[in-house]
Order: structure tokens, then sequence, then C-alpha cells
């Protein structure tokens, strides 16, 4: 990206709509990577994923390949995942534990918290070559900072801490964990990676788009509506529950209504308020909460009412069906999704295996709503190659944003008041 072209941003967002550029242009991507995942926190992970010493597990910010790694002292480092010499990149798991990484192209050897331990030629490197340990040590991320387990991690040295940025969406964070009985939650799974061929941002959009499920997840819901629970085409009450709403009207998702501030961040309200499910794991799950707090503070807990919570620019949380999805641009118009899991501790097992049957249905690679959405999003993607008009429209409610005391805004669920926010939040970070 030019500096001319930086400089053109501005003419790209107006206040209901964008230019299509936004998602086709290989140089505003490169900015993007430059200004929006350089310089903002960046979900890495749980700290229950790395519980134990040497255990790690690989991830992006952007287009940065990361390591997050619990040393032997005890702390998570989070180091880039780049070998110091000729720049293959180190771990390729997923996840495991580890001494030490190595290199598998020439066997430089690093420990956990990125200091270079061995380079085994090291005695026929030139004499004035520098093989400090630090100095070339693997890459450290400038800043990392976690709230209750939620590992963030930030490549710029400056700006906003962590909390300051998290704002209202700490709220979310304190929702999924109170929740759980024993007050915290452990993603103890590895989770589902799936790709697709379009731009980043139409799922950022799709977070808390509420006007969509009713036309694109139509094949899905339909099929669900009327259903028992634990019928054949769907084993999961979750999941059963939630392709039930996917075939509400407008009115329904209206109600939910949705939530965003200038930074991009935002979430939707429940999708049943107020409604408690019955049912004997429900009450057991309540009975724990209600031990551990008392009926009071259980019920304040329980009042939350928060379905999908965003955290610009690509994190999503939700408690209601105990997931964390992230995506990662890839180049421009190719993007991966990873879903995990989190199981919250204290509450009966079926509810922890309901996520992960929620997950298979809803959110897999083989689901049968995910898959809809994922089609949208490429479909998207070639739509906006057409020539002759060049925008795209957030002007659904936007007449009806209402601004609350925290500096966010408040709309019906079916507004785009959502992505007017991210657009005002994206704009911001590409012009700063
Ligand atoms: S590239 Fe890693 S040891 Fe050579
Ligand atoms: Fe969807």
């Amino acid at each position: 990206m030019s500096e001319h072209c930086a400089s053109q941003i501005d003419k790209l967002i107006e206040a209901d709509r964008v230019h299509r550029d936004v998602y086709t242009a290989p140089g505003i991507f490169d900015l993007e990577m430059a200004r929006i995942f350089g310089r903002s926190w960046i979900w890495i992970g749980h700290a229950s994923q790395v519980a134990s010493i040497g255990d790690f597990v690989t991830t992006r910010i952007g287009r940065q390949p990361v390591i997050m790694v619990r040393h032997g002292d005890g702390q998570i480092k989070v180091l880039i995942n780049r070998c110091r010499h000729r720049g293959v990149r180190l771990c390729a798991l997923d996840r495991g534990n580890t001494k030490q990484f190595r290199c598998p192209y020439h066997g430089w050897t690093y420990r956990t918290d990125g200091t270079l331990l061995t380079e085994p030629l090291r005695d026929v490197f030139a004499k004035d070559f520098d093989l400090d340990e630090e100095r070339m040590g693997l890459t450290k991320v400038a800043r990392v900072d976690s709230y209750r387990g939620f590992v963030f991690a930030n490549l710029t040295p400056g700006g906003a801490d962590l909390m300051p940025n998290l704002g209202p969406m700490k709220a979310g964070i304190d929702d999924i964990c109170d929740r759980a009985p024993e007050g915290e939650i452990a993603f103890t799974g590895g989770g589902f990676k799936q790709q697709f061929d379009a731009n980043w941002k139409f799922w950022v959009e799709n977070m808390i788009d509420l006007d969509h499920p009713r036309f694109a997840h139509v094949a899905a819901s339909s099929a669900a509506r009327g259903m028992e629970p634990g019928s054949d085409y769907v084993t999961a009450r979750a999941a059963n529950r939630v392709l039930n709403a996917f075939g509400a009207s407008s009115e329904f998702w209206n109600k939910t209504g949705v939530w965003a501030n200038g930074d991009g961040h935002g979430y939707m309200g429940s999708l049943a308020p107020g409604a408690e499910p019955d049912g004997d794991i429900y009450l057991r799950y309540k009975a724990a909460l209600e031990e551990k707090h008392g009926p009071e503070r259980a019920q304040e807990i329980l009042n939350v009412s928060r379905h999908n919570n965003l955290l610009y620019p690509n994190f999503n949380f939700q408690t209601s069906f105990q997931h964390v999805k992230i995506v990662d641009p890839i180049t421009v118009d190719h993007s991966e999704v990873r879903i995990f899991a989190f199981q919250m501790k204290g509450a009966p097992e079926e509810m922890n295996r309901d996520a992960i049957v929620y997950l298979n249905t809803v959110q897999s690679p083989a689901s049968i709503i995910q898959s809809d959405d994922f089609d949208i999003y490429e479909r998207q993607q070639q739509g906006l190659t057409a020539q002759g008009s060049d925008w795209v429209y957030f002007a659904r409610g936007a007449e009806g944003d209402v601004a609350e005391d925290d500096g966010g805004f408040r709309a019906v669920g079916t507004s785009e008041l959502p992505m007017r926010k991210q657009f005002q939040a994206w704009r911001a970070l590409m012009t700063e």
C-alpha cells in the first residue's frame, strides 16, 4: 500500500456504506495487517491451554505466526514462530508439550523463553558473528497481558493497554467466567479449523448480523422446527434450541438487541432473554452456582443477557454455547477460522458435552449452519468483483442508534449498528 493509497482511505468509508475496495484491494489488506493487526490486542489463547510447564499452542497475530508457551518459571511467553537462522516456521504443531523448540532445517534450538540454546556448528561461524542467546533468540511479541485466563498480545510496544481497550467487553469475559460455578473456564481439547475464499471482515460482520439467520440458515432451521430435542436430526439439546431460533422472525431478533462502540467491539443480547431452560441438567447447574454464591448472586450472574461478544478486530466469544472463535486473515480473499469449546468448571458434565455436540452441528467443517455462512462470504467476495456498483451498505436501522452511558450505542437486533461501528474503528486504525 503506497502512502498515496493510505491517504485515500477516508474516501472509502462513509456513515452507512463502504467502498468494495476495502474487501478486494491487496494494498488495503497489507495496510490492515500493519495498522490493525500490527497494533490491536489479539486473542492468543487461554491459560488453561498451557496449564503445565512446556505446554504450547501455536496461533497467529494477523499474518505473524506465534507460539504461546508456559516457560519453566511458570510464566506464559508469546514468541514469534520463526527460526532466527533462515526463517523456517519453527513449530508446525497446533499444540503440544516440549522442553525446547528445535528448527527442523539446521537444528538451531531455543528454550521455551525464546533464548537460543544451541547452534550445532557454532565454531564455524565468522568470529564476529553475534550468536548471543538473547539477541539471536526468538523475537518476543512486544506486549502480552491477560484477563481471567484470556491471553492477548499486541505487536506494538506503545498504545492503549489491554484493559482500557476491552472497556465494556470486560463484562462479557466476566459473564463467561462467572457462569462457571467454580468461577473459571478451561479449554481442554483441540479445536476446529476451516478456511474460506473471502475477506476476513465478512466473518467479523456476520458475528452480530441478526437479520441473516432466517434467510441464510433457512434449510437447517425449517428442518429443525418442531423437532424434539434428542430426535435423530438433532441430538443436542443446545443445537436444537439454536436451530429453532435461526428460523425466527425479525421481531424475535429485534428483541435480542445489539450494542457496539467506536472501538468496533459489540455484542448481541440473549436468544431467549429472561427465559431459563428447565430440566434436570439446568437445575443441577443452577444449584451448583447457588451453592457457590448464594441465590441472590447466582441470579445476578444468570441475569446477564449476552449471546455473541465480538472483540474487534477478530475474536468472538459466547457463553450460551460455550465456545470462542477467531478469524485469521491470510490474503485479501482467503481466511481461516478456528473454533474452540470450553468447559465451565463445576457445571454438570452434560453441559460440557452439549457444547461439543453443538459445535459439531453448528460450527464445524461438517456443520449445517457455518457452511451456509462460508458460502455467503465467498459469494460476497465473488459479487464484489462486479463492475458498476462500488458500494456496500450498512444503513439498516441507521436512525435508531441510542447512546449509552458506557460510550457505546444500542439498537434493535436487526440494526447494522455493529458494522457501522466496526468501520468507524477500521477507519480510525487505518488512518491514525
Ligand atoms: S533455518 Fe532454522 S536452523 Fe537453519
Ligand atoms: Fe450465520
